[in-house]
């Protein structure tokens, strides 16, 4: 708990004014590129869960695949792919939403769980919630209930854990 927050602090870098004027892009890249704290932000994220509470992970595109490949893998279920528009093959589902610098639209297979199916939804930062309210109205459109969400590192100030009230949200780090 303690320690692995302590371990996305130090290796969250802050960059200034990426992609935009204005912006402090939270670099995460470092705490993938480190096998042992990677390993130990998995596992505390599976500890936090318990193996029983959900049968499938979902991950956002595109920083949040990695960390949900890795707790499917960890826990043995599968893994579900939340693209941005244009690259799912079949019938999809979607939702536009407005990013803290832009807009977007994210998609899932209409089919990509069974009715009733326990969905974790994974991604790696919390800002303003757009991106995670998208998200988890998608896989509640396609027949998933979500299990929880988690991310790495929450923002606190962009207030995004209030739009996805009353529904679970689990941060490593919150800032
Ligand atoms: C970033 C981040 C989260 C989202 C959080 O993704 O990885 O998914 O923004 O912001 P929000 O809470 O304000 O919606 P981004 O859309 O930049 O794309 P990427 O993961 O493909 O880099
Ligand atoms: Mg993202």
């Amino acid at each position: 708990g303690r320690d692995v927050a302590r371990r996305v602090a130090d290796l969250t870098l802050d960059v200034p004014d990426f992609p935009q004027p204005g912006i402090m892009f939270k670099d995460l890249t470092p705490l993938f590129a480190s096998g042992p704290d990677f390993a130990a932000t998995v596992d505390t994220i599976v500890a936090h869960y318990g193996r029983d509470t959900f049968d499938v992970v979902a991950g956002i595109e595109a920083r949040g695949f990695m960390i949900a490949a890795a707790v499917a893998y960890a826990t043995g279920v599968g893994v579900v792919p939340v693209r941005k528009v244009g690259k799912l093959p079949r019938q999809t589902l979607r939702q536009t939403y407005a990013l803290e610098y832009g807009e977007a639209t994210l998609e899932l297979h209409a089919d990509a769980f069974m009715n009733g199916q326990r969905v974790l939804v994974v991604d790696d930062v919390l800002a303003t919630g757009g991106t995670a309210e998208a998200t988890l109205n998608l896989v509640e459109q396609a027949g998933g209930v979500v299990a929880g969400f988690t991310v790495l590192l929450e923002l606190a100030f962009l207030k995004g854990r209030e739009r996805l009230k009353p529904r679970s949200v689990h941060a490593l780090l919150t800032v």
